[in-house]
């Protein structure tokens, strides 16, 4: 038998130095490695011919990596948060644009501590105190309002966003979150810093973020808000799928976005995260979980297999059963109707790579890899496989497969 390995190169914490790709981290994130060889691997000779589609984009990882090979990519994200990370990266910026950028960086940098007395809007992160000092956070909140006065809040597709990627690095890296788990946990400290510190790590910042902005993206990649289970048409048929979903392991991607999404506005309030993540396939947080207990299905058709496995959880007699039951349930429900729709948006031929994860509940395995095979080949799919990618997890058997097929 062969030993699968870690393979940390197959993971986000591969892109966090990677030019454009290590702006802002989310965990799931896949690694542009994996990516940059899925992309290699389109069949097709010719560029025009190729157009790939990332219904699940997170941080664009695909869209960008196609982008910079030449290809055209669609991407599609529930999370208006990330459709307008996504557009940011994977947009083209002129050397005039970069250098007016670097002006009105100076001129904020210089006129925050003109409204460091100031009452500054606060965003309303619950317990904002275990994220930042007082003093951090009056110092963050006048660095916002010299950026909304200098540039305006953030707009999608508009080159401001580079300064606003600057400013969730650096609210992130001036926090107590500590990002050395799968999902971020916190210091027992908030730290202080002076004033120049934090001019010292956002010049330093903007200067990553603005010096991979000048290298010229080749092709066209877009992110666009909606719901991969309802794919609107674009007009487009695509030739490749090339993405990682949600994977039925609790992993709330709101909640990791939290701080960034609060800064930029484009959360106000904790019900928000809610009912963004209920939209969220496999989403888990706050009204997401309860909802789940009047959730009712909309389609039968999925493979028995998800059925048995679902009624073994639910027989396990533990506190939450019930509800873990449904939860993987609905999962699969989600990704099955999201492969029913897929059909229509292909062109003949479309290959398709899901990178996904297997998870347990109370002891009993979830092997997603098969389950989803298993939606695929009833939809019609054709030539379905799974390899392994890496192991996920030293202790329990978790792993990372790519999912392969296609549509004739
Ligand atoms: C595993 S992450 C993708 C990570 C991505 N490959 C990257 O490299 O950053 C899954 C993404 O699917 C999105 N998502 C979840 N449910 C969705 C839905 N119903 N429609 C569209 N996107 C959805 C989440 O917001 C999340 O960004």
């Amino acid at each position: 038998m062969t030993l699968v390995k870690q393979r940390s190169d197959y993971t986000f914490k591969y892109n966090k130095t990677l030019d454009r790709h290590g702006w802002l981290r989310l965990t799931p994130a896949y690694s542009v490695k994996l990516v940059e060889e899925l992309v290699r691997k389109t069949k097709m000779e010719r560029l025009n011919d190729v157009f790939i589609l990332d219904p699940f984009s997170g941080t664009a990882t695909t869209g960008l990596v196609a982008a910079q090979t030449g290809f055209s990519a669609h991407l599609y994200d529930i999370n208006p948060f990330l459709v307008w990370l996504g557009n940011a990266k994977c947009a083209s910026y002129s050397q005039e644009t970069i250098d007016e950028l670097w002006e009105s960086a100076y001129r904020i940098v210089a006129d925050y501590k003109l409204a460091l007395n100031d009452e500054n809007w606060e965003p309303g992160i619950h317990k904002i105190e275990r994220w930042w000092s007082a003093h951090t956070l009056r110092i963050l909140k006048a660095i916002r309002r010299a950026i909304v006065d200098e540039l305006g809040e953030p707009e999608l597709n508009n080159a401001n966003g580079l300064v606003w990627i600057a400013f969730c690095r650096l609210v992130i890296e001036t926090s107590a979150a500590a990002f050395n788990h799968v999902s971020l946990s916190f210091q027992d400290k908030t730290q202080v810093f002076a004033a120049q510190t934090i001019d010292i790590f956002f010049l330093d910042i903007l200067n990553t973020v603005l010096g991979a902005a000048k290298t010229p993206v080749m092709g066209d990649a877009h992110v666009y808000q909606a719901d991969s289970r309802f794919l609107p048409s674009s007009g487009v048929y695509y030739t490749h799928v090339i993405t990682s979903p949600p994977y039925p392991n609790r992993i709330s991607y709101i909640r990791e976005l939290r701080p960034y999404m609060y800064w930029t506005k484009f959360l106000q309030e904790a019900r928000e995260a809610g009912e963004l993540d209920w939209e969220a396939i496999g989403g888990t947080w706050g009204i997401a979980t309860s909802r789940l207990k009047g959730w009712q299905p909309e389609r039968s058709d999925l493979p028995s297999e998800v059925f048995d496995v679902c009624k073994m959880i639910e027989k396990s007699e533990n506190k939450n059963s019930l509800l873990m039951s449904r939860y993987v349930h609905k999962y699969f429900h989600d990704m099955h109707q999201h492969f029913a729709v897929l059909r229509d948006r292909l062109a003949v031929g479309a290959q398709l790579r899901y990178v996904v994860g297997n998870s347990t509940f109370y002891g009993i395995r979830v092997d997603t890899e098969k389950l989803l095979s298993l939606s695929l080949a009833q939809l019609g799919y054709e030539n379905i496989s799974q390899r392994i990618v890496r192991k996920r997890n030293s202790k329990k058997e978790l792993f990372e497969y790519c999912v392969s097929a296609t549509w004739q």
